[in-house]
């Protein structure tokens, strides 16, 4: 074998490599690899003895004999530190690199043992004798040699290290000794493995070791993929968790929900503890939040229950108010915020004062009854504020589902607690004054009945436990002071009615209207609106006309809207600097201020014709005057009613035209005989849009039609109420006080009223008593002589028209 070298002067150069060895050769150590006979040996050299040797070699036989060292991290080995065993070799190429170092590449030859060194200076030389392999032909052999190239090339497959063309040079080596040489050397394996390999002369046991050291690096190469996988798939969990924890941080914070689920239910656990349940309603606060703690924040459920925990944080389980019960306090408070109803007044502190002696007793129920406007809601404000409670008020009015009062079940979407849980978190506190307005208004349909509901947040034996539907928990209402407010009772359920203690108002007559207007109403509206006494300035002649001429109510609403309604103009006309001096506000200026007056007094102008009566009407707003008309036409004796009318109303016209035709011959002397049954008779009430019924009207109606057939006007100074008979009884009727007010209201001096209502004239405030003159009756032929212009001609009114 020999290969061929260009030389520096470029004439190609043969060596033989496999040439006789000379007795001594240099001696290259190898430090950190072992050299393999039959290989292709890159070599960087530094050390100076080294390139010492490579110049002297290249000069030379260009022969060398590569050992490895023992110990890697000797510096300078010495004969001691090398193997005994080297290649012998062939320098085939040399490359001078410019910081004096020199790159060579050798040419492995043949296995060498040496003898024993011969010289150390300037680099180690050393006698050698070949040391060839022994090589004996066996199927054994073969097997090993496929194997050792079956295993060989999967390795190359795995690991990266190994270039490609390996693969090639293995499969067509059919030598088994060179096969080995070359794999020994590719190999990543401990230098004392390879030198052992390189050590061993007999094939076949070099290529069963190299077998064991292929199958053992398959191995390696095999647990290193599994753990590689292992790792890389749990990296790929975890990042994957990862980036989507990131991406969902970031949309959070995008949307300005820090997250923070702990800081959440860390909060929420906070509320709760804070808000001192009792043991039954924290342990199901527990369990909620457990369950909080637990879901994902971007799960529906996860809202749901927060809100949840947030209502049973808010709501006033162990907060409390002292109560005030000094009596004397309580009257004062009643007193500054309301003119007179001394009667009213004197009911509440009676109240007081029982809780005061018995403070534990099961408090009955307050109900303020009374048309609108007449300070019942103001009242049950000042109640509270005598007492010292906190004051919530709630409407049941159009209330006709059960939920709204009890709230809905949780399972429902966007459910809440009822209308009385949310005003005990608004009050803040659970003995406060709760004014449940609008009693008589609650209805009830195919969604429950809410009364029912009602019945148990009222009733002192039940409301202990009141259970919400969203809570689902008791709560305890037993300390709240309810007070109920009404237009009438007539329409509150009975079992409610029971529950309660009912206290009446009535409505005001024009001059306590008129001192609640100087006490109150203007005084507020003129602080409300930013001018002082020194700006404006209400006569009593304004107030009067703005009472008469602008409103038409039981209560004082309307005019406290209208005293505002003037101080605002007047407001701006000083902030427009049109005005510098004080307003006197006299009726003239009222007119100029609100506009032509409202209301005139009709009764005269509507009266005036014989068939027109004015009746008194008692309704939940307060009462009312009602003109009653009939009129009389050729027919043959039919009654028709017109104007909306009950059927009990509708009956009292039937039996006031039943009583008419018996009386009127005594009335009309000269009434045909066949006259009622030669005619048609109509009798309207009109305002049709306002439904009307009671038995009340029956002598108005009476008085009417007597009227018309009479041919007699009806008195335009007299207004009348009462029930009639058949048989011309005059029936007592209810309601008189309002029904006098709205008389006065009406300038209507004159009232006809049963004799058996003589006793209710007590309630009529004294100097509305003084003002009215009350016509007492048994009759309705009393009552046809008390109403009815005196005859002028005893014309009979139905030839008039025929
Ligand atoms: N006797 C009074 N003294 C002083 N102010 C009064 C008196 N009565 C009513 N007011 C005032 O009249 C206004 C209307 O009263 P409030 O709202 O209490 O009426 P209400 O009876 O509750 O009516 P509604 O049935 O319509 O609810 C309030 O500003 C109240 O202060
Ligand atoms: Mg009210």
């Amino acid at each position: 074998m020999s290969i061929h070298i260009p030389s520096s002067d470029g004439d190609a150069q043969e060596v033989e490599v496999r040439a006789a060895l000379p007795d001594a050769l240099p001696i290259l150590p190898l430090r950190d690899s072992v050299p393999f006979p039959e290989t292709l040996t890159p070599l960087a050299i530094g050390q100076e003895r080294s390139v010492a040797l490579v110049n002297d070699v290249l000069a030379g036989t260009r022969m060398l004999v590569m050992v490895a060292s023992r110990d890697p991290e000797e510096e300078e080995p010495g004969p001691d530190d090398l193997y005994d065993v080297g290649v012998s070799g062939v320098v085939a190429r040399m490359l001078k690199v410019p910081d004096g170092t020199l790159r060579i590449l050798v040419h492995g030859a043949q296995r060498v043992e040496i003898g024993g060194y011969v010289a150390s200076e300037p680099y180690l030389v050393a006698r050698v004798t070949e040391a060839p392999d022994v090589l004996e032909a066996s199927p054994e052999l073969e097997a090993l040699h496929r194997n050792v190239q079956t295993a060989f090339s999967r390795i190359i497959e795995e690991v990266p290290y190994l270039p490609e063309e390996l693969q090639v040079a293995v499969a067509n080596l059919d030598d088994p000794a060179e096969l080995a040489h070359m794999i020994a050397a590719a190999l990543r394996i401990e230098t004392a493995e390879k030198q052992e390999l390189l050590e061993e002369r007999d094939v076949a046991k070099r290529l069963r070791r190299l077998s064991g050291f292929l199958a053992r690096e398959l191995e390696l190469i095999s647990i290193g993929t599994r753990i590689q996988s292992q790792v890389q798939s749990e990296i790929d969990k975890g990042q994957r968790e990862y980036f989507l924890r990131q991406q969902l941080k970031a949309i959070q914070d995008e949307l300005g929900e820090v997250d923070e689920m702990q800081a959440e239910a860390q909060e929420l656990r906070e509320g709760i503890e804070a808000a001192g349940l009792p043991e039954h309603a924290m342990k199901q606060a527990e369990r909620e939040l457990h369950r909080f703690e637990r879901l994902p924040p971007q799960s529906a459920e996860h809202g749901v229950i927060r809100t949840y925990l947030e209502w049973l944080a808010s709501l006033p389980w162990s907060i409390s108010t002292e109560d005030n019960l000094d009596l004397g306090h309580a009257r004062e408070t009643l007193d500054r915020d309301h003119y007179d109803i001394d009667r009213v007044k004197d009911r509440i502190l009676e109240f007081l004062a029982v809780r005061k002696l018995k403070p534990d007793a099961r408090s009955s129920i307050l109900c303020f009854v009374g048309p609108p406007g007449v300070g019942k809601t103001s009242l049950g404000r000042s109640v509270a504020e005598a007492m010292g409670r906190r004051f919530e008020r709630l409407s049941v009015g159009g209330v006709r589902d059960e939920s709204e009062i009890r709230g809905h079940r949780r399972t429902y979407i966007g459910a809440m607690p009822g209308t009385i849980v949310r005003a005990m978190r608004d009050a803040g506190s659970n003995n406060p004054v709760l004014m449940i307005d609008e009693i008589d208004k609650m209805g009830a349909d195919f969604r429950g009945d809410p009364s029912s509901a009602m019945l148990e947040v009222l009733d002192p034996e039940q409301n202990s436990s009141f259970r919400d539907h969203y809570l689902d928990l008791r709560f305890d209402l037993s300390h709240v002071f309810f007070i109920c407010t009404a237009n009438q009772l007539d329409t509150v359920p009975p079992a409610l009615r029971d529950r309660m203690e009912v206290i009446e108002l009535s409505g005001y007559t024009q001059e306590e209207k008129l001192e609640i207007a100087k006490r109150y109403l203007v005084p507020r509206q003129m602080e409300r609106n930013g001018v002082g006494r020194s700006k404006i300035e209400f006569t009593d002649e304004a107030l009067h006309e703005i009472i008469d001429g602008y409103t038409r109510e039981a209560g004082v609403r309307q005019l406290e809207r209208e005293a505002g309604s003037v101080c605002r103009k007047v407001a701006r006309e000083y902030a427009e600097g049109k005005r510098r001096s004080k307003r006197t506000i006299r009726p003239k200026q009222v007119a100029e201020l609100l506009g032509k007056r409202r209301f005139q007094p009709d009764v005269g102008r509507r009266t005036g014709e014989p068939g027109v009566a004015t009746g008194l009407a008692w309704t939940p707003v307060g009462g009312d005057v009602l003109f009653v008309e009939a009129t009389a036409f050729p027919g043959d004796g039919e009654l028709q009613i017109t104007g909306q009318l009950g059927d009990v109303m509708k009956e009292s016209a039937s039996a006031a035209l039943s009583y008419v035709k018996n009386a009127m011959g005594r009335l009309v002397p000269d009434l045909p005989d066949d006259y009622f049954r030669t005619h048609d008779f109509h009798v309207h009430v009109p305002a049709g849009a306002i439904p009307k019924d009671g038995p009340s009207a029956g002598i108005t109606m009476a008085t009417a039609l007597a009227s018309r057939i009479s041919g007699r006007p009806v008195r335009a100074d007299t207004a009348m109420t009462g029930e009639i008979t058949l048989t011309g009884q005059v029936l007592p009727i209810g309601g008189l006080k309002e029904k006098a007010l709205a008389a006065q209201r009406a300038e209507v001096p004159r009232i006809v009223i049963p004799s058996s209502n003589e006793r209710d004239i007590d309630d009529i405030p004294e100097h509305l008593r003084k003002e009215m003159d009350f016509v007492p009756v048994d009759t309705v032929d009393e009552v046809l002589e008390a109403a009815l212009e005196p005859a002028r001609s005893l014309r009979v009114a139905a030839s008039a028209s025929a």
